[in-house]
This record gives structure tokens, C-alpha cells and sequence, in this order.
């Protein structure tokens, strides 16, 4: 049997009133005109603040939603400066609803001179603070552990491994395997042990201009030369990218984990493809938790794979210590690289299907003049 396909005529759709669409977008969306004054809402818009929308547009939005609003100042930024601009995590009050969670979004409407277009949403990286916060729940939880684990652990390990290296000299060569197992396995758990004290260094970090392409050159020739032996790098750099404000070793750790976990997704199959990206996003500011103030996080640095993609059980608990599907993994890579972000001031975010996997981590931009972090060639 011959499936029909039947094909929409192009009249259907240009029949089809944008307003119709708008309306039925579950997102609140708003329009301004250059006084100020409220245009347009949809009925997203009009849940949002819970009202209707012939009150809503007999007045201007910082009538609204206070002069003070960030949601008022970022619709003032997107008018003066005629630039997109997106704010995440903000928490936004309204007369009647009280205080919302939400991603804000403005744009110039390039048609009429000073009109501004604002999508709000109650998700993504709202979450992705929630998140993070829970994430700095888990590594305080690892922090007092850690410490109790590196005098009660460490100390009797390296006895072991002495007593192996000793009974090594004297023991058939046949049985110099067992020895070598011992010495190895005990390098391990200090390995981890090392790593989960790591979380509890709660120093301020050391910040100074990086170089970021600097950074992901060095590490796609460590992956090149070892552990992605036989992967593609593509390099998607935008080369006037500014300095990052950050630590250059704790940066190339983190940077280093998740090209490892790509090339660990995609493992010995063929045609494995890692991709390392930077950009330039303007007007991406994020809430800073407990405080009013909002710091800009314009650059953005991306590690996408073509490997299995992240499983369903993990994608809420990523982040977290001791959370791994691999035999020899310790989970802890990536509660590392979230601490690094954090303590940089930054976010990460990633995107997860099978065949393409990526994180993406927003930090913020030096100031000028700052001088460049040291380069500590030791780390590799
Ligand atoms: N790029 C990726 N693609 C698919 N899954 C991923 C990717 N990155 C991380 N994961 C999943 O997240 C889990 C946690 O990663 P994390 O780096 O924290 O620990 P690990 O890699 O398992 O162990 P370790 O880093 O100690 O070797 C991994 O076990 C893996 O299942
Ligand atoms: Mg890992």
C-alpha cells in the first residue's frame, strides 16, 4: 500500500494569523513601545501576572512591575543599547502573583525604532542554579568526609604499599604481579581520596587572564597523543574571544575531564568526533544566589561529542559525587568541574541525545590590563 502524503498548501499557513501562534505559546511574551507602554500580550502573559490583558496594556511595564524591576531594566538595556539581552535565574515579583523564578529575554523589534519584545521562562537555567546549589549541597557533604578520609585512609595505604614494594624484591617473578596489583591498586584509592579533598578547598581561587584556546590546544594534543588516540578534534573558535578571568590549571582540569568523558562516550568505535568551541554571547548575565547583584558571563566554552549520549537515569544527578555507570570511575569528574565553574563564578549547562553531547560552560571576561595566569606545563 502506497502511504499518502498529503501536502499543506503554502496559503494555509500564510492564512494562519501570527497572533494565533503567539497565542498559543505557553511562554509569557510581551511588546513595548518606545514610551514604554505595553502593546502586546498573549494569554501566557496574562496567567503570568494574573491579570487581564486590558489592564496590562492600559499601562507601561514599569507601572507594571515596578520602576526597580530587573525585568524594567532589562527591557530599558534592550531599548538604549538596541542589543539582545537574556538574564538567567532571576527571581521577579509581581503585584499579584508574588515572586517567580525565571529566564528573561529581550530584544529590539527592528521594525519600530525603540519597541522591545520580552519572552520570560519559568525553567532551564533557574534550574540550572537550583541545580548547581544542590551540587554545592553534595560536595560540602564529601567536603568533611574527605578530610577524615585523608589521615584515616591515606596513612595505612602507603604502609601497604611500602610492605608491597619490600615483600616485591624478595618474591618469584611469577608472583611480582600480585605485588604490582597491590602497589597499583593502593595508587588508586589515593588517587580518589586526592580527588575528594579537592573539595574541600574552599580558598578563594587565584584568577588572573587566560587564554582559553591556549587551554583546549594543550588538551586536544594530550587527547590526540593518548587517550582519544584516533578521534577527530574540530576546533570552533571565535579568535577575537577576550581572556577568561580564571585559574589556568583548575580550567585545563575541568576542561580536561569533559573531553575525557566525550572520548570515553564514544569509546573505540570508529568516527569519533570531539568538538571544542568558544563564543561570544552578549548580554548573558546570571542572578548571583543570595545577593541582587547579576554578573556577566559573555564567554562561552563548549565540548560536544558524537558518542552514546548521557542515559536517562544519570541526566538528573550528573553533577553529583559518586554518580558513574563506569567500572573504573569514581563520579567524581564531573562534581570536580562543577566546583571549578562555581568557584570561577560561571555556569555550566549541558545537552544530552544520543550522537551529540554537549556541555557548555558560561565564565566571565577579565578585566583590562589584567595580567595572564601562569602557565604550570607540570598539570599534563
Ligand atoms: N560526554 C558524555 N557522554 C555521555 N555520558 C557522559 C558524558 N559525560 C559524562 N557522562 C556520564 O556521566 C557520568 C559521570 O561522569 P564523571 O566524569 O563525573 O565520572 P566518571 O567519568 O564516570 O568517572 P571519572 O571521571 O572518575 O573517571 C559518567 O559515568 C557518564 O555516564
Ligand atoms: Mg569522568
Amino acid at each position: 500500500m502506497v502511504a499518502k502524503v498529503t501536502a499543506i498548501p503554502t496559503s494555509d499557513v500564510e492564512d494562519l494569523p501570527s497572533e494565533t501562534i503567539l497565542f498559543a505559546l505557553p511562554d509569557p511574551v510581551l511588546v513595548m513601545d518606545e514610551a514604554g507602554y505595553i502593546r502586546f500580550v498573549n494569554p501566557a502573559t496574562e496567567q503570568f501576572f494574573g491579570a487581564g490583558r486590558t489592564f496590562i496594556c492600559s499601562q507601561t511595564l514599569a507601572e507594571l512591575v515596578h520602576y526597580d524591576s530587573p525585568l524594567n531594566a532589562l527591557a530599558n538595556q534592550v531599548r538604549e543599547q538596541e542589543i539582545s539581552v537574556a538574564e538567567h535565574g532571576v527571581e521577579l515579583s509581581t503585584p499579584r502573583t508574588g515572586t517567580q523564578h525565571v529566564d528573561m529575554q529581550g530584544v529590539p523589534l527592528n521594525e519600530r525604532p525603540g519597541w522591545v519584545l520580552i519572552t520570560l521562562q519559568r525553567r532551564s537555567m533557574a534550574e540550572t542554579m537550583d541545580r548547581q546549589l544542590n551540587h554545592q549541597g553534595a560536595a560540602r557533604s564529601v567536603m568533611g568526609m574527605a578530610a577524615v578520609l585523608a589521615h584515616e585512609i591515606k596513612n595505612p595505604l602507603s604502609g601497604i604499599r611500602g610492605a608491597a614494594q619490600l615483600i616485591e624484591q624478595n618474591v618469584r617473578p611469577e608472583d611480582q604481579e600480585l605485588t604490582r596489583l597491590i602497589c597499583d591498586e593502593t595508587d588508586r584509592i589515593c588517587g580518589i581520596v586526592d580527588d575528594m579533598d579537592k573539595f574541600s578547598d574552599e580558598r578563594a581561587l587565584e584568577r588572573g587572564a587566560v587564554n582559553i584556546h591556549e587551554v583546549l590546544d594543550h588538551i586536544r594534543r594530550l587527547g590526540e597523543n593518548g587517550f582519544a588516540k584516533g578521534m577527530r578534534f574540530v576546533a570552533r573558535f571565535d579568535p577575537s574571544l577576550p581572556p577568561v578571568l580564571g585559574n589556568r590549571d583548575k580550567l585545563l582540569q575541568a576542561l580536561l575531564n569533559l573531553v575525557k568523558n566525550a572520548a570515553e562516550a564514544i569509546g573505540t568505535e570508529g568516527g569519533g568526533e570531539i568538538t571544542l568551541g568558544t563564543a561570544y554571547r552578549q548580554g548573558v548575565r546570571i542572578a548571583v544566589p543570595g545577593s541582587l547583584d547579576r554578573v556577566n558571563l559573555p564567554l562561552e566554552v563548549s565540548i560536544q561529542d558524537n558518542g552514546k549520549g548521557i542515559s536517562d537515569e544519570l541526566r538528573h544527578h550528573l553533577f553529583e559525587a559518586f554518580v558513574t555507570n563506569k567500572p573504573g570511575g569514581t563520579g567524581l569528574g564531573l562534581a570536580l568541574v562543577a566546583k571549578t565553574v562555581r568557584d570561577h563564578g560561571g555556569i555550566i549547562e549541558f545537552e544530552s541525545q544520543p550522537k551529540k553531547t554537549s556541555f557548555r560552560l558560561r565564565l566571565p571576561m577579565c578585566p583590562p590590563g589584567t595580567p595572564f595566569d601562569q602557565v604550570d606545563e607540570d598539570l599534563s
